[in-house]
């Protein structure tokens, strides 16, 4: 309810600045021993009886943070006070960088969407790491997502990677390749099956520990693409997370047509669940559904086109602190 009422206030302010301003509270209330249980008290009762065992690793409900929100793991210790089963940070690069310049993060209101074209603003896997090895370890599974450095060529990308990999490697569950942001040049080249399995093998062969390696898809890929992509990944990664932001622009206003910058929420939703049921109808890996998820329903639908586990970004930022145990509890109603 209050945030029903800060919320117009909160939207007329620039997205980026509210997003670090909540941010830097959140990150001071996380250092606060107990906050996280007493945000779960005001937030109310998550769904029960949603446990369930995925890549070998347990979670409570399978309700999670999507990358991009707590990309420098601030809020690890606060965040599952929301009701959250898993989060996942990120994405990472390995060394800091700055992302790309202001303004890059947009709210389209009437459209229940953001665009954003960061570009992977990070304070890097050694600052990140550090943070982790001195926090508590999280109540819930974390992920951890890994991006690469603006500048770096696709041949540096499996050593950048397997780097980025070392230095986090004990502080995550799970971990996530991000080859597949729109705003990083070249990128999403190498979701290609060469360059895809070069990146994967330098990771595996880092991989001491044997955590989940997952793959995090565009939606914007075409068929045949898909299927090489799943082809590779499924030989040596254990999941996808489908999906990362869109360039599409379909039924945008004109006015955002050629703005740059990926696309999130409610436009995404339906190419982000046909696109789990076709990686559904190509591999058995695990796969985690991501891409306009704001209700129950929207993630019973995921969960039923062949995911294993959903994340939310838009519509957490739409529905407030309340939507993920709202979402829980909605899924355990229907059980
Ligand atoms: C502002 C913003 C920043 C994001 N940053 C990242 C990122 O750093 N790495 C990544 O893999 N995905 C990132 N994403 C993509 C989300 O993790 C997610 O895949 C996408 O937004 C679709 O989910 P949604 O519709 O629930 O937002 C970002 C999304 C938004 C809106």
């Amino acid at each position: 309810m209050l945030y029903d009422i800060l919320k117009p206030w909160l939207f007329a302010l620039d997205a980026e600045r509210v997003h670090e301003e909540v941010s830097g509270l959140m990150a001071l209330a996380a250092c606060v021993p107990g906050a996280s249980g007493a945000l779960s008290l005001l937030t109310g009762p998550s769904g029960k009886g949603l446990e369930k065992t995925v890549f070998g690793i347990t979670f409570q409900n399978p309700v999670g943070l999507a990358a991009g929100f707590d990309k420098d793991g601030r809020l690890v210790p606060l965040l599952p006070g929301l009701g959250f089963g898993f989060l996942e940070i990120g994405s990472v690069t390995l060394e800091p960088q700055p992302g790309n310049p202001k303004p890059r993060l947009f709210r389209l209101v009437e459209q229940g969407a953001i665009l954003n074209r960061l570009g992977f603003n990070s304070a890097g896997a050694r600052a990140v790491a550090l943070r982790l090895s001195s926090s508590p370890r999280p109540s819930v599974p974390l992920g951890i997502n890994l991006g690469l450095n603006k500048g770096v060529p696709a041949e540096g990308a499996p050593k950048a990677y397997a780097q980025t990999f070392r230095l986090l490697a004990k502080y995550g569950n799970y971990f996530v390749i991000n080859v597949s942001s729109p705003n990083t040049p070249g990128l999403r080249d190498l979701q290609k099956a060469t360059e895809l399995a070069a990146i994967l093998n330098a990771v595996q062969d880092s991989n001491a520990g044997r955590k989940p390696i997952l793959v995090k898809l565009s939606p914007d890929l075409a068929d045949d693409d898909l299927s090489a992509c799943v082809d590779v990944a499924g030989k040596v990664a254990q999941g996808f997370v489908v999906s990362n932001t869109t360039m599409s622009r379909k039924g945008l206003p004109d006015r955002y047509i050629s703005e740059a910058g990926g696309l999130s929420g409610l436009p995404l939703k339906a190419r982000a669940t046909e696109l789990v049921r076709k990686v559904r109808s190509l591999t058995k890996l695990p796969i985690i559904g991501v891409g306009g998820i704001a209700t129950a329903a929207d993630a019973r639908e995921r969960l039923d086109a062949g995911a294993d586990l959903v994340q939310l970004y838009t519509g957490f930022v739409y529905g407030g602190p309340g939507s993920i145990k709202r979402i829980t509890r909605g899924l355990a109603g229907r059980r």
